[in-house]
């Protein structure tokens, strides 16, 4: 097996970027932003966005499916978002108090997410796990909170035990004490979750990306999602749901709203910010009342969770995410995408069943995942094996993963690792163009070896 064809071709295609990524690892750590965004020899430079598209530093233009992370629904640099930001910028962008545009965000996100009687504003998606956590243990006087197996909610120490690379073990630099306060169980295992609320009194909150770990890469059994709920309201545990890639995205109202379950808090981010940087935690008055100052010491010193953070609600991005919500709550954006790629995953199995190739695409939303193998009868809403499914899913491609990725990107595409992201943007031709894509990179990799 070789990577030569593959890799000496990406290199020879991509000068700038190899240069751009010898100056960056010189003045950034590690040469890159985001752990995502590592791809040996060298990622590619981005110059320019636009609609679903994207140009890098050596002047080719890919379909992207990066899609900001899944933040950027309506596409990059859609002219009305675009407009609000340069509005705003030009009024200020930090007002040194409150704004009416963060009232009128926040209403949005109440009218849109079942969950959402109040709303505070962080500044991103981790953040709002980590209020959400620090929110739950204040409230329920506990400290223990349940994490799924493979799920992401955010770097930092509260939720870092259970991502990868790292599994269940800790990652250099959290502490054990709060390692410890992290229960790992098994997601799609009801057993195991009553097992766990009926045997401990610790319990504050169970986290959990409502529509399956790790942005849906292990779809949710609905059964097990409703079973959870009724579990830790029977225990008075807090339910989380982490719908930072799955809000607004799954339907308006998430996929607490798509699945009929309805949690105590839930953390939001990526598309409620219209691409600017974004979090947000909303929930229950009674839950979320612990943020409110009063004259009274021992409620300050007792109850109340003292919560700061100079970017919090910012105008501009306040004023992204007002134009961001609203064309998102009148155009359909969300079933346009799901619509697309519902058919990308339908023309892509068809390709790999025509050429014989041992994959499969699924996602049940507007996220597209590819993994090798057979696909098992998890991804089709069957849930009697989905301990096995699961962890086949999780699994993933492996070492062929980066091949793959810079064989699509030879042939014009920019997979996020071997899952893409769906937008309004994209058009049926950009579905079509990228089966096809999928089709002559599939050939370079025979060639290569590696399928
Ligand atoms: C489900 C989920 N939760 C939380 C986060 C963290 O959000 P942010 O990157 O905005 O901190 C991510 C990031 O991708 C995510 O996928």
């Amino acid at each position: 097996m070789t990577t030569d064809a593959i890799d000496e071709r990406y290199r020879d295609a991509n000068p700038r970027s190899r240069e751009a990524f010898e100056r960056q690892r010189k003045a950034i750590a590690g040469g890159y932003s985001h752990l995502a965004r590592q791809l040996a020899p060298f990622p590619l430079f981005i110059q320019e966005n636009w609609g679903a598209r994207k140009r890098d530093a050596d002047g080719h233009e890919y379909i992207d499916y990066w899609m900001g992370h899944g933040a950027m629904l309506l596409g990059h640099a859609h002219p009305a978002i675009t407009q609000a930001i340069a509005d705003q910028a030009g009024r200020g962008t930090h007002a040194g108090g409150e704004t009416e545009l963060a009232t009128e965000w926040a209403t949005l996100i109440k009218q849109s997410v079942p969950s959402a009687e109040l709303v505070r504003f962080v500044a991103s998606g981790g953040e709002a796990t980590q209020m959400a956590m620090r929110l739950a243990r204040a409230y329920t006087g506990k400290e223990i909170v349940v994490k799924f197996e493979s799920s992401m909610h955010g770097w930092h120490d509260a939720a870092a035990v259970g991502g990868p690379p790292h599994g269940a073990t800790r990652p250099p630099g959290v502490p054990d004490a709060v390692g410890n306060t992290l229960l790992l169980l098994p997601v799609n295992d009801l057993a195991a979750a009553e097992r766990a609320l009926t045997t401990r009194d610790d319990v504050a909150a169970v986290i959990m990306e409502p529509a399956g770990p790790h942005s849906e890469t292990v779809p949710i059994d609905p059964g097990f999602l409703r079973g959870v709920r009724e579990l830790t309201a029977q225990h008075g545990v807090l339910l989380i749901f982490d719908e930072v890639v799955s809000g607004f995205r799954y339907a308006i109202g998430g996929a607490q709203e798509h699945f009929g379950v309805i949690p105590d808090l839930t953390a939001l981010g990526k598309i409620i910010g219209g691409g600017l940087p974004c979090g947000a935690l909303v929930g229950a008055g009674e839950v979320m009342e612990l943020f409110e100052w009063r004259a009274d010491q021992h409620w300050q010193r007792s109850r109340m969770i003292p919560h700061s953070g100079t970017w919090n609600a910012a105008p501009v991005t306040a004023a992204a995410g007002v134009t961001a919500l609203r064309l998102v709550r009148e155009t359909g954006a969300g079933d346009r995408a799901r619509a697309l790629a519902q058919r990308l995953i339908g023309s892509i199995n068809t390709l790999f069943s025509d050429l014989d190739v041992k994959a499969f695409a699924y996602g049940r939303s507007s996220i597209v995942r590819l993994c090798p193998g057979e696909a098992p009868p998890l991804v089709r809403e069957d849930y009697s094996a989905a301990q096995a499914d699961g962890r086949q899913l999780a699994a993933g491609w492996g070492p062929v993963g980066p091949v793959l990725r810079k064989a699509m990107i030879l042939e014009g595409i920019d997979l996020m690792g071997t899952q893409g992201f769906l937008s309004a943007a994209h058009s049926e031709d950009d579905v079509d163009a990228t089966c096809e894509a999928l089709g002559r990179a599939i050939a370079s990799m025979r060639k290569a070896g590696w399928l």
